[in-house]
This record gives structure tokens, C-alpha cells and sequence, in this order.
């Protein structure tokens, strides 16, 4: 009965996929400006169907929570990744980091070990931002950590240290890159004319060839997808179509996907490279920064999805920015998103001795108390199949294979919690202590003094 359930709840998601440490010294959518002109045509090397889809994303479907880390040169002017766009930094004038990124306190060991407290299943780092520094030692470019006082491959410390915690990778590599000489000027880039025309850039860009960045962008993906063993995401960013900005066209983007595909064939890849009207050409929804209202639907049917979201308002660490969300703010954040169907990739941004500073560490620990006894109700769950109402005031998440319901209870009731769904009620626990919650004339009837947990979660066992 079950392994039926499960086949026929696979079923309908197939329907809907649509489209100083010595541990580490030892070791040594963006708005598219304008509607897409040309859509390439394009299929998987393989002929997917939806159901092998499904399959092949089963895992991080079934994680739910995971931690991007966006890490490079801007973890020095600490205010904000974009610094060198947003102050219109030359090269030159951005030098000074480089010259000076010396992460002497970097100790990956104790970033894994806080993601996996924290309860995240998977990461995702920036192995190159937009200001195009390299975070590894590639052989492409000299604009890398080896050539800072850094002095080492991070991202290969980085690898070798969340493997270890079981920690499933992701690689974001930046489609943007505002250090590399032949990377046209656009209407993003630090040196962007302000109202400028085709024809203002065109001046600007002589000498400049997009078909040699397009290269390197291929050399340097599959160094990432050839040398680090098995990685499971690519996070390519992003895309800004329209004349004066940049399309799949600029960067190939089948042909990236195609690399990408080929030398990792089970990678799961984001929705940023231009291609959302082609099957194949992408995986994952990714909403940034806002709550969806519902589960998110292209085309008309819904989609698999992941909001990442950031602790404060910045994705680089900002030394003196102050919106941090709070430990319940983000548990809700977290359960909603998977009430809707989604994954949740919450953002550290480390600073640049190489730490989560003491605000990423208070978050990380409140969030891993929580999942430490509640975790059921995230991993493996999904949004309640409709005939159950959501009861005031909670989310309910559902485990399709085991058949559970897990009703969050955001507001704390006074002692009763009215369902409409009592005669399907088996049995129901309190899941932080497994204690009984009784079921009392169609209402659960909860302790009035609110348990020591910070979203109590009811645990319903329903009947066959
Ligand atoms: C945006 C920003 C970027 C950040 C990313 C995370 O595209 O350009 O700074 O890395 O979103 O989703």
C-alpha cells in the first residue's frame, strides 16, 4: 500500500516537473530587460522523460535545506558582493583585494560541520562570482586565490571537507564577469554608460571578443566538472537579455549545458542561463529573495523550485548591514517554503579571514536545534494533498511515504486546535518528544503551556 502510494505520488510529480585551523592547515533573474528573440532548440543528450527527472532529482528533492555560500574578493570591502558594479570600481582600483585575501582563519571542517548541524543536505558555493576572482587554481586564468597570500586551492578544501560531513556539492560559477578582457561592457558592468545606446557600447567593446570569454567559460566549467569528483549542482548567474545586456546567445548556453550534462550527467542545473522555454534546459525554478504565494508553474503546470534566500540583505558578507532575519522568522521560512513544494538555500557569506561571522553562527545553531527533533517534518515532505485544510494559524507538510502529516504550529493555540480531518487521524505526537496529543471532538487537544520548542510540530499518523 505504501510503495503504491509513493509510486503514485512520484507519478503526479513527474506530471508536474514539466519543464587557524589545523585541520585545513594540514591540508593544505534577474528581470530580463527585453523578451528573448531566438529560442535554440534543444534536447537532453538522453531523452529524459519526466519520470527519470524525477528520479534523478529525488535527492534534493528530499533535502530540502541547503547552504550557498557566496565567498570571493568582495568579503573584503564587506559591503556587498556587487561593490564593484554598484561603486563602479575599475580593475585597477579593485586590486587592493586581491593583494590582500588572506583567509588565514579558513577551516571548511567547521563550515560542514555547522551546515550539517544546521540540518542542510547540500551547498553551493561561488566558484567564481561576477568580479570573475577564481576561487580555484585554474589554469586559465591568474586571477585566482593561488596568486593571493591565499596561496592554496580553497575549493578543493572546500570539496574534501563537506564531502566528508556527507554533503552533497554545488558549484555556482558566474556567467558575468567583470574582470576577464574580452567580456563585452554591458548595461550591469562597473563601467556601464549610463542611458547608453547599442551603438555607445559598440565603441566601447572594440577589440573586446565574447567568443574567447565564451571559451574560457567552457575551459573553466569543466576543470570545476572534471577535477573535484562527483558534483551534483550547477548554479550558472545569470542572464539579462536585450540589447544592451546578455542572452543564452552570449554565452552559449547550450553549449555550456550540453558540457555540463556531459561530464556530469546527473547534475542538477539552475534556471539562469536563458533557456526557460527549452525542455532540458533547466532544472530548477530559482525565486530569489521573496516568499512565492503558492507553488510556482510555468507554462501552467507546477514546477520543482528552490528559493534562496539570504540571513541580511546582502549575499557577500557586509560588515555594517543590519536586516537579519530572526531564528523564527527563517523556521518559518524554511517550512513554508517546503508547504509549497520547494527547497529552501539559505546564504552564509563568510568573511574574509575565512569565518561565518557570530550572526551566520547564531542562526545556523537556532535553525539545528530545531531540525535536531523536527527534521521529520521537512526531509522527504511536501505540501498536504488538498483534502486536508490547512488548520488557523499553522503550515502542514506531508511525507508521502510514510503517509504523515505534520501540522507547525506558527501561532501557539490556546489548547485546542480544530481539524477537519479528524476521522482520518490514526494517532498524533508532539514529534519534538514523541508525547500523545489527543484528538477530542474533531480537535487536538495541546498542552496549554507552550513546549519548550520554537515551532512546535504535531506529528499525524494517518490511516490507510
Ligand atoms: C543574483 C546576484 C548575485 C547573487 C545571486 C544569488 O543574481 O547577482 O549577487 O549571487 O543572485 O541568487
Amino acid at each position: 500500500m505504501r510503495h503504491h502510494r509513493l509510486i503514485t505520488a512520484m507519478m503526479a510529480a513527474a506530471v508536474l516537473l514539466g519543464t587557524g585551523c589545523p585541520a585545513a592547515k594540514a591540508q593544505r533573474a534577474k528581470k530580463a530587460a527585453e523578451p528573448v528573440k531566438t529560442v535554440p532548440e534543444f534536447t537532453l543528450p538522453s531523452s529524459e522523460t519526466p519520470e527519470q527527472k524525477l528520479e534523478r532529482m529525488k535527492w534534493w528533492t528530499d533535502s530540502r535545506f541547503g547552504m550557498f555560500i557566496h565567498w570571493g574578493l568582495y568579503s573584503l570591502p564587506a559591503r556587498h558582493e556587487w561593490v564593484k558594479e554598484h561603486e563602479r570600481i575599475t580593475t585597477e582600483g579593485y586590486q587592493k583585494y586581491f593583494d590582500h585575501f588572506d583567509p588565514d582563519l579558513f577551516c571548511p571542517q567547521e563550515w560542514a560541520k555547522m551546515a550539517k548541524a544546521a540540518g542542510m543536505k547540500y551547498v553551493v558555493l561561488t566558484t567564481k562570482h561576477h568580479e570573475g576572482f577564481c576561487m580555484w587554481d585554474s589554469k586559465y586564468t591568474d586571477y585566482k586565490c593561488t596568486n593571493t597570500p591565499a596561496g592554496r586551492d580553497l575549493l578543493r578544501e572546500f570539496v574534501d571537507a563537506f564531502r566528508a560531513e556527507g554533503i552533497r556539492i554545488g558549484f555556482y560559477y558566474s556567467l558575468i564577469d567583470w574582470h576577464h578582457p574580452d567580456f563585452t561592457i554591458d548595461n550591469r558592468h562597473p563601467q556601464r554608460i549610463d542611458g547608453g545606446k547599442p551603438e555607445d557600447y559598440a565603441k566601447v567593446n572594440v577589440g573586446k571578443d565574447m567568443s574567447v570569454y565564451r571559451q574560457y567559460m567552457k575551459d573553466q566549467v569543466t576543470e570545476l566538472l572534471t577535477n573535484y569528483g562527483q558534483i551534483d549542482i550547477i548554479w550558472f548567474d545569470f542572464s539579462y537579455p536585450g540589447e544592451t545586456g546578455k542572452g543564452h546567445e552570449d554565452w552559449d548556453s547550450v553549449g555550456l549545458l550540453k558540457l555540463a550534462k556531459s561530464l556530469q550527467p546527473n547534475i542538477i542545473v539552475d534556471d539562469r542561463l536563458d533557456l526557460k522555454d527549452t525542455w532540458g534546459g533547466w532544472d530548477i525554478f530559482t525565486p530569489e529573495q521573496y516568499k512565492v504565494d503558492k507553488c510556482p508553474e510555468w507554462n501552467g503546470q507546477k514546477v520543482t523550485w528552490e528559493t534562496c534566500q539570504t540571513f541580511s540583505g546582502s549575499w557577500g558578507y557586509y560588515r555594517d548591514e543590519a536586516t537579519w532575519k530572526s531564528v523564527p522568522q527563517l523556521l518559518e521560512l524554511l517550512i513554508e517554503t517546503v508547504s509549497k513544494e520547494g527547497n529552501l538555500l539559505l546564504n552564509v557569506g563568510p568573511t574574509s579571514r575565512g569565518q561565518f561571522d557570530q550572526r551566520a553562527q547564531d542562526r545556523l545553531s537556532g535553525m539545528g536545534k530545531w531540525m535536531s527533533v523536527n527534521s521529520r517534518s521537512i526531509y522527504g515532505c511536501t505540501a498536504a494533498p488538498e483534502q486536508y485544510t490547512t488548520p488557523q494559524r499553522t503550515l502542514l507538510t506531508y511525507n508521502p511515504e510514510k503517509n504523515r502529516l505534520y501540522i507547525h504550529l506558527i501561532d501557539y493555540p490556546l489548547d485546542k486546535l480544530s481539524v477537519d480531518f479528524a476521522d482520518k487521524i490514526e494517532y498524533a505526537q508532539f514529534l519534538h518528544d514523541g508525547s500523545e496529543i489527543r484528538l477530542s471532538k474533531g480537535a487536538l487537544t495541546v498542552p496549554v503551556v507552550k513546549p519548550d520548542c520554537e515551532v512546535p510540530v504535531i506529528e499525524v499518523f494517518l490511516k490507510d
